[in-house]
């Protein structure tokens, strides 16, 4: 495996050399959450293994992983859920083993599984949440009002909550974890099991919830793309560990080759993986079955052209060929030997169903 990319991870250092990226974030504000050495056990299996690192006030910070890798774990001992083997969370500056409470007040948590409750409407979902958090009652309309704008939410706010779609029951959960206007916010997988469109929904709408509350935010996913497009920061988890830690375009540029090329070919022979390694330029293949190929080279064009020479040279069709710049996907291959997307597949089949039910 190749060394993690753990080193000083200041986006705004990242930022500064390429121009493109601006987190709006200040790096040099306080932490809104630390989190040291921290480890989780059950009986003799680590869940989370000396897990450390730092979220600053206004960043989007995004655990990434896949099934198992200890996600949910991890926001569970920060949110003073489970207790902690060793090591130590603070939150807003409270450690969350011997100030619980005075955390708790700070955060919002919404869990991996669905809970608003389909028998009540939609405000009624808001309002109880609202009480059981002593929102005063004067405030309690104004913060449900705005919120349920916010997502978008307004005209469903009498409809009874088993009517809403998924997408629209998630949005809801969201505006619902907020309305005791909490300054951090803590989202498991808020959207695994939603269709692309739905998703996309509620990137947006998390974009326009933390500029308008400022928040900051704390989300696990395994979906690479909202990664890349939310998160200021990443942290990479795999079997409980921290196998990398960066803004997302200083991930990318950590993995040798700044391009993939994924070409499928007809009846490739038994060395083609090894002739595509001898092409100028790559850094590494991964063979992907049905004769598809990811190469990632530092000269895509260079790449393609002699990769194109060689396969009408040795006859061998090419069905499909495209040239990306490289993805997290490739980040995660790189830290961990092994495809996120294959890690998935093992564990849901094709499809992502949801889960509710499921922990936390
Ligand atoms: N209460 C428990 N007792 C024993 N093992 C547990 C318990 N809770 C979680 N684990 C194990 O700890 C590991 C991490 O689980 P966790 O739920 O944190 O993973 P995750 O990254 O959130 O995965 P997913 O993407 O499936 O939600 C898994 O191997 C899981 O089986
Ligand atoms: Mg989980």
């Amino acid at each position: 495996m190749a060394e993690a990319n753990l080193g000083n991870h200041d986006a705004s250092a990242s930022a500064s050399n390429s121009g493109l990226e601006k987190p709006i974030y200040d790096p040099n504000a306080p932490s809104a959450i630390e989190v040291q050495h921290i480890v989780k056990k059950y009986g003799d299996f680590t869940a989370v293994d000396d897990v450390s690192f730092n979220v600053k006030e206004g960043e989007i910070f995004g655990l990434l992983g896949p099934n198992g890798a200890g996600k949910s774990t991890l926001i569970r001992m920060m949110t003073t859920l489970i207790p902690i083997t060793s090591g130590y969370a603070r939150i807003a500056g409270h450690d969350v083993a011997k100030e619980p409470n005075a955390a708790r007040r700070t955060i919002g948590v919404i869990p991996q599984a669905l809970t608003s409750d389909l028998d009540l409407t939609v405000e009624e979902n808001m309002n109880i949440y609202a009480k059981l958090y002593d929102v005063p009652a004067k405030e309690r309309k104004k913060s449900i009002d705005e919120l349920l704008e916010l997502v978008d939410l307004t005209k469903w706010r009498n409809a009874a909550t088993k009517t809403l779609s998924g997408g629209m029951r998630r949005r809801l959960e969201i505006a619902r974890g907020l309305v005791h206007h909490p300054r951090i916010f803590f989202l498991d997988e808020p959207t695994t099991g939603l269709d692309p469109v739905s998703r996309v929904a509620v990137w947006e709408m998390l974009g326009n919830i933390k500029e308008h509350r400022q928040l900051t935010i704390l989300i696990t996913t395994h979906y690479m793309d909202e990664a890349d497009r939310l998160c200021d920061r990443i942290a990479i988890v795999d079997h409980g560990k921290l196998v990398a830690l960066d803004s997302p375009m200083a991930l990318k540029a950590s993995v040798p080759g700044s391009n993939v090329i994924e070409a499928q070919f007809d009846n490739a022979p038994a060395d083609w993986e090894q002739r595509l390694h001898g092409l100028s330029e790559v850094t590494s293949v991964q063979p992907e079955g049905a004769g598809m190929y990811r190469v990632l080279t530092d000269n895509g064009s260079r790449t393609t052209t002699e990769l194109v020479e060689m396969a009408v040279h040795s006859k061998v069709p090419v069905k499909s060929l495209s040239v990306q710049n490289t993805t997290l996907d490739d980040v995660f291959v790189h830290y961990t030997g092994r495809q996120l997307r294959d890690e998935l597949q093992k564990a849901y089949g094709y499809t992502m169903p949801q889960r509710p039910g499921l922990q936390p």
